[in-house]
């Protein structure tokens, strides 16, 4: 059953949009970040005190905890957004089944982020509709937020709580937004950091962290709300190359247990080699799809081949 919307998200303010993504309220922010994405990437809302909202996400969404059933994840369908006289995304379609890795390739402006904030409800769409496990979440009907808890997103500035510490970091939102106990949210954030090479880091604060630790951390605060679907924008834009690959293998290993992502990328080498699909956009539309060994290595489309060849001669391929 899905909950009506306490607001949508283009009535709100946009810290307040940010705040949401994350799973905790603007008030567990830390002081000068509000709105700056720091709570957007962890997990509750202001509505979180809404009575009787705790620990309902999925069953919000008509969804279950247990791991998805082979079939569609998402479907991204007809999908316009304009942010005023500038159309981002021109009639989008696209569809994403459970466990696999979509990887959103194109032009700086092409649209990738804003599409995925579209499918993460952070922008409301101007027409088409995104359905997730079958349920329409762009309908007014729906409570965005508790969507938005089964979407793990994962920006390229990490928007970790500064004033936290790690393992609170992680826990903040499955205690406040799940409901789950301290004890069981602790017990499973420290196993998330282990299986990732962070146990050691989980009484430090962030800054005591390498950008690629931190990175990693913000994937970690994600996979702790159980989500079903990861969307993860540029996440080794932000770092030094020598950083990249440990980002990299993370999201590797989430792949190969079987995660369902949607992942905007530069990095073409790591599309090769994970996607399952490769989605080239251009100027808010698709241009081109398919296997990596399609799109990267025999385009069929010139506008992909332009685009490739750039990518060749700045040495990112
Ligand atoms: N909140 C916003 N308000 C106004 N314009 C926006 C907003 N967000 C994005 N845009 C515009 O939408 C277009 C697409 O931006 P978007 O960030 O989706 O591109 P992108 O493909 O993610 O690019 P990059 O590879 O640089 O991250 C750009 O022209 C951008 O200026
Ligand atoms: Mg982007």
């Amino acid at each position: 059953m899905i909950r009506p919307a306490a607001g949508t998200a283009a009535a709100r303010p946009a810290a307040a949009r940010t705040a949401a993504a994350a799973g905790t309220s603007q008030a567990e922010t830390a002081p000068g970040s509000a709105g700056s994405g720091a709570a957007a990437a962890a997990g509750t809302s202001q509505a979180e005190t809404a009575p009787g909202s705790a620990g309902s996400g999925a069953a919000a969404a008509g969804t279950s905890q247990a791991a998805p059933a082979a079939g569609t994840a998402l479907r991204i369908e007809g999908v316009r957004k304009a942010f005023g006289a500038n159309c981002v995304l021109k009639g989008v379609d696209l569809a994403v089944d459970t466990h696999q890795v979509i990887c959103l390739i194109g032009a700086s402006g092409s649209g990738k982020s804003t599409l995925l904030r579209c499918v993460d409800l952070l922008e409301a769409i101007d027409a088409g509709r995104v359905v997730f496990f079958g349920h329409d979440v762009t309908s007014p009907a729906v409570d965005e937020i508790l969507v938005r808890r089964q979407m793990g997103m994962v920006f390229q500035s990490f928007n970790l709580f500064p004033h936290l510490r790690v393992l609170r970091n992680i826990t903040l939102a499955p205690v406040k937004a799940l409901g789950m106990t301290a004890a069981d949210a602790e017990g499973e954030a420290m196993a998330l950091l282990a299986r990732f090479g962070l146990a050691d880091k989980a009484r430090d604060y962030p800054d005591r962290l390498s950008g690629g630790q931190q990175q990693r951390v913000a994937i970690i605060r994600a996979l702790a709300m159980h989500p079903k679907l990861m969307l993860l924008d540029e996440v080794t834009s932000a770092l030094d190359p020598e950083l990249v690959g440990e980002v990299l293998d993370v999201i590797r290993e989430l792949a190969a247990g079987g995660m369902t992502m949607l992942i905007a990328t530069h990095e073409m080498g790591f599309a090769r080699e994970t996607a399952t699909r490769v989605v080239f956009l251009e100027d808010g539309v698709i241009v081109e799809e398919g296997p990596p060994s399609q799109v990267l290595d025999a385009p069929q489309d010139e506008r992909t081949r332009r685009f490739l060849g750039r990518v060749l001669s700045a040495g990112r391929m």
